[in-house]
């Protein structure tokens, strides 16, 4: 199987760590590939909006965008990880989703996102690790992901790995080595059930593509979803 990670920060601290435990489970047979932000996608967007007009390689940053949108797209396993920076996740991992919003549902989504699954990881001080996951999350879900684990912690008290008492890495351990299983057995050739919340966000979507596609059939968004066959009886889920 293959998995891509996407790191939210490229320090070798807490969160490393315990996305370290988490791969620890699937390092004898997964093919891996990790990502660093923000060395891996280092551009903000600017707002030019060429990715939405469907000529996403025209982006400034598409060199870097593209290499781990083609990496996501054939893992079978994605995994996200983030500390909380004042409730929310890194600025790296945020600009790096800015620029798949042209890959949200109500633009040009990829069939291959659906039935995909994802785990999140995400630790914090104190309070905010939750509003972090969502914040990736959110992305993922619009993308057409509905298989969504969300593992978050809170360290109450020490921030530096090698300081954290041995009591509590061992249930930071106890815990993602038990969720790693779990994800590890599953047969990834079936996709994941598409639940639903994406089906009503894709129906939704598909009704509003219909109606922008009456009154401009060469509407970008409107386009793909035809040529998909979405606006018609083909659906990106199995
Ligand atoms: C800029 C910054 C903002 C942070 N904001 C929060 C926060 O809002 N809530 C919280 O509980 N911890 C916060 N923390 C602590 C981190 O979530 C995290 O626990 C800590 O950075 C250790 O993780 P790391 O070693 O992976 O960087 C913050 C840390 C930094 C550097």
């Amino acid at each position: 199987m293959k998995i891509t990670v996407i790191n939210g920060t490229e320090k070798h601290g807490v969160t490393y760590r315990m996305k370290e435990i988490f791969l620890e489970e699937f390092r004898n047979d997964a093919e891996i590939t990790e990502y660093y932000l923000p060395k891996d996608c280092p551009g903000f967007c600017c707002g030019c909006t060429q990715c939405f007009r469907e000529q996403q390689h025209l982006c400034k940053d598409a060199e870097y965008v593209q290499r781990i949108e083609k990496s996501l797209l054939e893992a079978d396993l994605l995994v996200f990880t983030s500390p909380a920076y004042v409730f929310h996740t890194t600025g790296a991992m945020k600009a790096m989703l800015d620029h798949f919003g042209y890959r949200w549902m109500p633009h040009r989504p990829a069939k291959e996102m659906f039935g995909k699954r994802a785990v999140i990881i995400t630790q914090c001080l104190g309070s905010g690790g939750k509003s972090t996951a969502k914040d990736i999350k959110d992305s993922l879900s619009w993308w057409g992901v509905t298989e969504i684990k969300v593992i978050s912690f809170k360290l109450m008290s020490e921030i530096d790995w090698n300081k954290i008492e041995e009591k509590k890495k061992a249930d930071f351990q106890k815990k993602l080595s038990k969720i790693a299983k779990k994800m590890h057995a599953i047969d990834y050739t079936k996709p994941a059930h598409t639940g639903l919340g994406t089906r009503f966000k894709f129906y939704a979507v598909r009704m509003l593509q219909t109606s922008l596609g009456k009154q401009n059939p060469e509407y970008t968004d409107y386009k793909y979803w035809k040529a998909n066959g979405w606006i018609d009886k083909v659906r990106p889920w199995k």
